[in-house]
């Protein structure tokens, strides 16, 4: 039977399209649709009970209204406070998530000491420490919370000016020297920051390995579609929905530039 129905990958703002390019790099004939929930961007900083409350209701109006096969919940700061909750919410909807990338690094490092990079959010979270104590306790593991990044990348990709000095003092916390070993690895644990991947190694003191979950994230939505995957019809574009529904000439050009066509968002359910 022909199941056309979209999946749904959600951020909250730009993040979310370092993993829907390889979403569609994987499962080409899949309708995308994307879903930022601009309006209250950045999350990072957000109160933990108002946001979860926010996107417990945000959600219940996109799978009223959309019906998606699967959602991506392509952002830390949300999956990691709101995960479990929208899955008990929608026990018949199909949720992978996005996490600090904490085991593969656990395994992945000579050194033995790794940072994570995320949102104040993502690092303040249960989830994340409970991550650490269970797949990482051997190592030596540094949060590191940035006000402003999700911003830079942001700015960066509309292509605003962003400076290697406001890089600089985001991340530079991420690098640790002790006992001759230094940080090897550093976990990208906002979706945002992959953008920024390429900035970061030029101005590293030393070279490290960005961790970016993407592709691993596509992947688990592969084995989470399984053989669930149909051939589009040609007319179908992918969607994009921004909840402020913005208005600014380079911000649409960006989401064209991804293969999207924007539409307006409504917060009734059709
Ligand atoms: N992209 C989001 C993440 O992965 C967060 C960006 C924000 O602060 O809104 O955590």
């Amino acid at each position: 039977m022909s199941d056309n129905r979209p999946v749904l990958i959600f951020d909250s703002g730009l993040g979310g399209l370092t993993v829907l390019r390889e979403a569609r790099y994987l499962l080409p004939y899949e309708t995308l649709l994307y879903v930022a929930d601009d309006a209250a961007f950045p999350i990072g900083r957000w109160p933990e009970d108002e946001l979860k409350q926010r996107l417990l209701s945000l959600f219940d109006n996109l799978i009223a209204s959309h019906d998606p096969k699967a959602v991506v919940i392509a952002c830390n700061t949300a999956f990691t406070l709101a995960g479990e909750a929208l899955r008990m919410a929608h026990p018949d909807t199909p949720f992978v998530g996005t996490v600090p990338a904490i085991k593969p690094a656990a395994e992945q490092t000579s050194s033995g000491m790794i940072s994570v990079l995320a949102t104040p959010g993502t690092v303040r979270r249960t989830y994340t420490r409970s991550l650490i104590d269970s797949f990482a306790s051997q190592c030596h593991v540094r949060l590191v919370g940035s006000d402003m990044l999700a911003e830079l990348a942001e700015k960066y990709l509309r292509g605003e000016a962003v400076s290697d000095e406001e890089l600089q003092v985001e991340i530079a916390d991420c690098f640790l020297e002790s006992d001759g070993k230094r940080t090897d690895i550093v976990v990208l644990a906002c979706t945002h920051y992959p953008f920024l991947a390429n900035r970061f190694r030029k101005i590293a003191p030393w070279p490290v390995d960005w961790l970016d979950p993407a592709e691993a994230i596509a992947r688990q939505l592969v084995r989470v579609l399984g053989t669930d995957t149909e051939t589009r019809p040609a007319s179908v574009a992918d969607i994009a929905l921004f909840t402020s529904n913005p208005e600014a000439p380079a911000l649409k050009r960006l989401i064209a530039g991804f293969g999207l066509k924007l539409e307006a968002y409504s917060s009734k359910t059709s």
